[in-house]
């Protein structure tokens, strides 16, 4: 698909127009604007929602204040600070890329795109997104907000989890970015796909592009952007063994591998049997309770929860391989939870 420069300059001027009427210009992260602010902001809003992320963002500017600040943390405090928010590689990847910042940028974030895709955990997007906002730099993006606006636009047939199709859009954004503007550009265009033109709530008659947007002339806005085909999710299912002391509950660190890497978490069995092979091995006494099963839904897999109380009569000495803690459920230490072990801390709480 070829853009015209015509339809190019006529894009662009509609989305900066917008962004000068509509556009969100006082997010936290947006004043007093630094790289390192739109850095984390950036990764705080990869899947995530701007209403979701602020206080979020607002904790944590709190707590890690500068580069330095998140390099010299404990891994278990940058978790806990994201303890909610989900995808916790991009936690890990933020603490590690303070660590390369603070070390071998001095502190001073990166400035050429080369530099800034290098870092663990951010893509070509992310990248030109946290240099545009932040510095003006000329890079187009393409994050999930852009490609449906594009998908739409232009009507771009297929899913764009395939090659092809993304690097169809990743040269579309490149030919209508513009010189200039392009920080407005670029946020306006992540606020388009937000707002008017989110999957399924969009607003044609309120959008600035609506009098060329070859899905709206077909009537077709909402079967673009085309979606994965679907494939039914595998199920899994894992038993957590909750031992239980007064208001303390026992929790392992997690290899830093697999899922919930890092985080505190229940002992994790495959059965019932092994549950129960696991207390009588360790000698403890005490008493079993079911609690409600429950479901967590991940991007490749279904899990089904059923947590086991092991209420103890004693406490024991206990030896494991990995890191554990005795975790207060009315005190809340300063650890990273999933999102699951955060829910039965909170059943917990309200039992005991
Ligand atoms: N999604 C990713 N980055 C964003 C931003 N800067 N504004 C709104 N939504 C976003």
């Amino acid at each position: 698909m070829q853009v015209s420069s015509q339809q190019a300059k006529w894009f662009a001027e509609q989305i900066v127009n917008w962004y000068h009427q509509h556009g969100r210009k006082t997010l936290p992260w947006q004043l007093e604007k630094t790289p390192y602010k739109v850095w984390i902001s950036e990764v705080m809003l990869q899947q995530t929602q701007v209403v979701t992320v602020i206080p979020y963002f607002e904790r944590f500017m709190a707590r890690f204040p500068t580069v330095e600040a998140l390099a010299h943390a404990p891994e278990d405090e940058v978790l806990h600070h994201w303890t909610g928010l989900g995808y916790y590689a991009r936690a890990r990847n933020l603490h590690k890329t303070a660590k390369i910042v603070a070390s071998e940028y001095k502190g001073q974030f990166p400035q050429t795109l080369e530099q800034v895709m290098a870092l663990p955990g951010i893509g070509r997007s992310t990248a030109g997104a946290i240099l545009s906002l932040a510095l003006g730099q000329h890079h187009p993006i393409l994050d999930g907000n852009v490609k449906r606006v594009l998908a739409r636009f232009f009507m771009i047939e297929g899913w764009y989890g395939v090659k092809k199709v993304e690097n169809q859009l990743w040269s579309l954004t490149e030919a209508i970015t513009p010189k200039n503007n392009v920080t407005e550009f670029n946020q306006a265009m992540m606020d388009l796909g937000a707002s008017l033109c989110s999957r399924s709530n969009f607003d044609c008659l309120a959008c600035p592009l609506v009098s060329q947007c070859q899905a709206f002339k077909h009537e077709q806005v909402k079967a673009f952007p085309h979606s994965k085909p679907k494939k039914e999710k595998p199920k899994k299912q894992v038993y957590h063994l909750i031992i239980k002391a007064d208001d303390k509950v026992l929790m392992e660190k997690r290899p830093s591998s697999g899922i919930w890497g890092g985080l505190f978490g229940f002992f994790e069995f495959q059965s019932l049997e092994e549950v129960e092979l696991f207390i009588a091995q360790q000698g403890f006494n005490g008493h079993m309770q079911s609690l409600a099963s429950f479901v967590h839904i991940f991007t490749h897999f279904e899990l089904t929860i059923h947590p086991q109380v092991f209420k103890l009569t004693s406490i024991p000495d206990f030896a494991h391989e990995q890191p554990i803690i005795w975790y207060d459920v009315k005190d809340h230490p300063q650890v990273g939870l999933a999102a699951p072990t955060k829910k039965l801390v909170k059943v917990l709480d309200a039992m005991s």
